[in-house]
Parts: C-alpha cells; sequence; structure tokens
C-alpha cells in the first residue's frame, strides 16, 4: 500500500548492450519525459512469470544521464538469482509498452558541499553517472571510486572517464583489487559529501571508514539495491496468524510481493530497505533471516524481531504480525 501512484505509459525505444550482464533501456514516454533530478529513478510495472500465471510488479530503476526531455534511460543488471524482474526487462523488445511513474527522487544531489567523492559498486554506478556529468558540469571537486568484478563490468566507463578524468579510480574484484575508502575519504575537506550506491556489504565498508575519518554520517549519502543477500534466494513459509494466513514464498519472488498478492497490505516506499517503511514484527522464526536492508541497526538485525520484508528473505520459515506501524 503507497500513496496513489500515476501512471503513464511508455514505449521501449532502444536496447543497448553496456557490459555482459547489463542493459540499457531507452523509453520514450508518450507524453513526453519530465525532468529528473541527478539520483532520481522510474518506477516500472513488470509482468513477471510466476508457474505458469504472469503477474504485476513494480519495480525501481535509477535514470542515467541528464534529462533530455523525450526520453528516460536506465540500465538492468541481469540477475539469474533475482526475483524475476530483471529477466522480465530482459526480454522486452523494442515497441513494447510499459506502465511508468513520474521520476521520483529518493537520493537528491546536494549541489553546495565544497567536495564530493562518489562511490560505485557494480550495477550501482547508474545514479552516480547523472551526478558526476552534473558535478563537472558545475565545476564541482569531485572524485569517484568505482568497484566492480570484472573489467567488462565497469558500466558507463567512458562517459565517466570523459567527465571526471584521473578523478575516477576503479577497482576490479577478480584482479584481487578493492576500493580504498580510507585514503579517498582522508583527502577530503571538511563538510565534504560521500554519495554511495551499490551492494550492502560495500555501503557497510564505506561507512566504517567514514565514521572511522570521524565524518559526520549525515554528510555520508546512500542508495544501496537488496539484492545481495548472505544466502542464494530460496523458497521460505510464511505464516501470519492474525489473517490466518500460510503460504510460500518461492525463490523468484519477494517477501512483500507475495503478501500483497495474498491480501496483506503492507505499508512500503523505498522497496530498497532503506526506509524501514515496511518493516514487520517478527513473532517466531524457524531457521534464518537474511536481513538485506540498510535500515535496522547490526542489533536490530541481530535480534529478528522485524524484518524489511520488502528486500529481507528468510531460509527456512517465519512468522509474522502485519500490525505493526514503526511510526505508530
Ligand atoms: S519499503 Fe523502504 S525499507 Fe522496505
Amino acid at each position: 500500500m503507497k500513496t496513489a501512484q500515476i501512471w503513464t505509459e511508455a514505449r521501449v525505444h532502444a536496447l543497448r548492450e553496456i557490459t555482459p550482464t547489463v542493459r540499457e533501456i531507452t523509453l520514450k514516454p508518450t507524453n513526453g519525459a519530465l525532468p529528473h533530478q541527478a539520483g532520481g529513478h522510474l518506477q516500472l510495472q513488470v509482468l513477471v512469470n510466476q508457474g505458469a500465471v504472469a503477474r504485476p510488479h513494480t519495480r525501481s530503476y535509477s535514470l542515467i544521464g541528464q534529462p533530455d526531455g523525450t526520453f528516460y534511460r536506465f540500465a538492468v543488471k541481469r540477475l539469474d538469482e533475482g526475483r524475476g524482474g530483471s529477466k522480465a526487462m530482459w526480454q522486452l523488445a523494442v515497441g513494447d509498452r510499459l506502465q511508468i511513474s513520474e521520476p521520483q527522487n529518493h537520493f537528491p544531489l546536494d549541489l553546495a558541499a565544497p567536495a564530493y567523492l562518489l562511490v560505485a559498486g557494480g550495477i550501482g554506478v547508474t545514479p552516480l553517472v547523472g551526478m558526476a556529468q552534473l558535478l563537472a558540469q558545475l565545476g564541482a571537486k569531485v572524485q569517484m571510486l568505482f568497484g566492480a568484478r570484472s573489467e567488462a563490468e565497469l558500466a558507463y566507463l567512458k562517459p565517466l572517464q570523459a567527465v571526471l578524468k584521473d578523478g575516477l579510480k576503479t577497482a576490479i574484484a577478480e584482479k584481487g583489487e578493492y576500493l580504498n575508502f580510507e585514503s579517498e575519504i582522508a583527502q577530503l575537506p571538511p563538510k565534504a559529501l560521500m554519495y554511495v550506491c551499490g551492494p550492502v556489504p560495500m555501503l557497510d565498508a564505506a561507512r566504517r571508514a567514514w565514521t572511522k575519518a570521524g565524518r559526520p554520517l549525515a554528510d555520508l549519502r546512500y542508495e544501496t539495491f537488496g539484492s545481495s543477500g548472505r544466502f542464494a534466494p530460496q523458497a521460505f513459509r510464511v505464516k501470519i496468524p492474525r489473517h490466518n494466513l500460510d503460504i510460500t514464498v518461492p525463490a523468484d519472488n519477494g517477501l512483500l510481493d507475495e503478501l500483497e498478492m495474498a491480501g496483506v497490505q503492507a505499508m512500503y516506499d523505498c522497496r530498497r530497505g532503506e526506509c524501514g517503511l515496511c518493516a514487520m514484527d517478527v513473532l517466531a522464526v524457524d531457521g534464518e533471516i537474511d536481513h538485506r536492508d540498510v535500515f535496522l541497526s547490526d542489533e536490530e538485525k541481530a535480534s529478528n524481531k522485524r524484518i524489511c520484508v520488502c528486500v529481507s528473505r528468510v531460509v527456512g520459515e517465519i512468522t509474522l504480525d502485519s500490525a505493526y506501524r514503526a511510526d505508530a
């Protein structure tokens, strides 16, 4: 359950392979593209196959580059173990139509800082491309760290090199390279901002280095994606006694989607494990919760009393109470 979303139609205008596992999709909205800010994203409705049935799901993708008034561009990583949304997006062909939201932004770029450190992990580079371009255009002091599994997976490397020049440093995991947060953070002036987008373990490492350097957490801005858990996705059982519900969440779909399909009204906003709005009370767990959010603290995660149902999963079985509201 989310505040009313206005959906409009868009057509797939072009498809482009950016890396072996990342495809860029250009959409042409029927009524023209609205301006979007650096860090902004679109929500899309995709049909995901579940058994013999295709069900609509909402997915969120960062918009790439600067607005041009005609097109929206975003990139989708093919996740073989994902929730099915990426597979559905990879099946899109030029001319296909789909429903999209207006551009939104949960990761706004503050233009008043004396310097910026952008940190990208893999497909997390997407919101940072537009940020790097805008900051370079404005003559801001900007550095970027970009980590990927292999050289071929450094998406948008050329446009980033074009604007950042020597300010871009890459690290390739399969070569044993790593992002040196400490040394980059040490070179930043006071009040500099760090923008991070990538998997949760990378964000955790960046956050540790940031706080160790004595920097205020308010100056660390991040967006993440909940696809990186400790366990490969597998089916798990969910019971909600309040609703007399007993369902199985399949390996290729998320808990929030399944709850909604079962008629459970769950609150949510970001669907990326950041805002905490979807957190539910855990009554019992037989197995392990794979917490994939960045909202709950380490202590809360260890206590297993709440779960962010938009991204987190379970190995085993869980019993939830859907009535919990964090701010009630
Ligand atoms: S909807 Fe924001 S954390 Fe789940």
